[in-house]
């Protein structure tokens, strides 16, 4: 089918009118009655960024990281129902077997920082980066990128990384190649390196759109660090003036914060971490601490409720949804359990053989490090 197709068909495409009638309980009762039909066939993981009201049907929760080591080692679902984004979706396709097939409830549930980076975008760019420091680059990419940009970094000696990994996976990449350059994310990119000692003269950053590098430093051959121009619009939304007002106004606070926020903004938090590492820190904080989380609003609102000893806020006062986590919802989780229950799998997410191949590679070297 043609992308543009595709995207009408589903832009158009609306549940069947049943899924507005039904009560909350409802939805509930009827995943349940289909969850214990379908046994160990069927496993649904959840990032926890997904809704309460998901997460509660997760067979397992996780960073990107861990759901990607799970699809990796679960063999016996035959249907893996992902309640998280499409390049999870993807990224759970490729790790798991030709008899499993993996599940996307809504099709809109992409991400709007791996839409910043595409394979033509990457091919024409990669050139131009050869053409200024020659054979010298590895690159990686941050799971949040299209399988096609994972199967280019796979192919050219590279790996992925996530958030709980990316220090490591910079520092094999820096025993491999002089240069690194990390897609899609600057942020996470930028806070990385720095943390290993990369100074910012050394990274510049490459504008897609623009075809060139943005680069303040005197010299571009002492770069070490490319960072494709791309972030993540949530993460994008905290600022240092929301640190400086909560230290001003709630004595000991401490701030935490995803490392998919601004350089500013990490170097003037008290810590940065995936969501596993958020979730962890909080857990184990003394009762009667105070703390700001910079992420997702799904997830510190849970975080709040799971911890009513502790005093936590979000660090942006206004909170900052994920729409396109969002968009996994009970009727859209609910719709295409009752469609596997009739027999027929809907929104199944198949990344092409020839992708996969070189994608693969890309994923193995990570997990093998991790
Ligand atoms: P982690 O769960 O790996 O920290 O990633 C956060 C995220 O933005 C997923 O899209
Ligand atoms: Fe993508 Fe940001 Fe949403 Fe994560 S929080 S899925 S990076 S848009």
């Amino acid at each position: 089918m043609e992308v543009l197709d595709f995207l009408e068909k589903e832009a158009t495409f609306t549940l069947p009118e049943r899924y507005s009638q039904l009560s909350e309980e409802e939805m509930k009762e009827r995943i349940r009655e289909i969850k214990a039909a379908f046994g160990e066939r069927l496993f649904i993981p959840g990032h926890h960024y997904q809704k309460d009201e998901v997460i509660e049907f997760a067979d397992a929760r996780g960073d990107s990281l861990q759901l990607a080591q799970i699809c990796a080692d679960m063999s016996e679902a035959e249907f893996i129902v992902f309640c998280g984004v499409h390049f999870m979706a993807e990224t759970a396709d490729m790790l798991t077997g030709d008899r499993q097939k993996v599940i996307l409830p809504d099709m809109r549930a992409g991400c709007s920082m791996a839409d910043m980076a595409n394979i033509d975008q990457t091919e024409i760019g990669w050139e131009e980066m050869q053409r200024v420091f020659g054979d010298t680059i590895l690159p990686l990419t941050y799971v949040n990128s299209t399988a096609a940009i994972k199967a280019f970094v796979g192919r050219n000696g590279g790996a992925t990384v996530t958030s709980s990994n990316a220090k490591k996976m910079l520092e094999w990449a820096f025993t491999q190649k002089e240069r690194i350059l990390f897609l899609p994310d600057q942020h996470l990119g930028r806070n990385t390196a720095y943390d290993l000692g990369v100074a910012l003269d050394e990274m510049a950053v490459w504008d897609p759109q623009a075809h060139r590098f943005e680069y303040d430093g005197e010299d571009l051959q002492r770069v070490k660090v490319i960072l494709w121009k791309g972030h993540c619009s949530v993460h994008e939304k905290f600022y240092v003036h929301h640190i400086d007002h909560l230290r001003e106004r709630v004595p000991g606070i401490q701030i935490l914060v995803h490392p998919e926020c601004t350089h500013e903004v990490v170097q003037a938090s008290d810590l940065n971490g995936s969501t596993n590492y958020i979730l962890k820190t909080i857990a184990e904080a003394p009762a009667g601490s105070k703390w700001a989380i910079g992420t997702e609003m799904n997830l510190v609102n849970r975080i709040i409720q799971e911890n009513p000893d502790k005093e936590i806020v979000s660090l942006n006062p206004f909170l900052c949804p994920c729409l396109t986590m969002n968009r996994i919802d009970l009727p859209h989780l609910l719709w295409s359990l009752e469609m596997l229950e009739q027999g027929e799998v809907v929104n199944q997410i198949v990344v092409p053989e020839e992708i996969t191949k070189h994608a693969v590679l890309a994923l193995d070297r990570m997990l093998a490090r991790s």
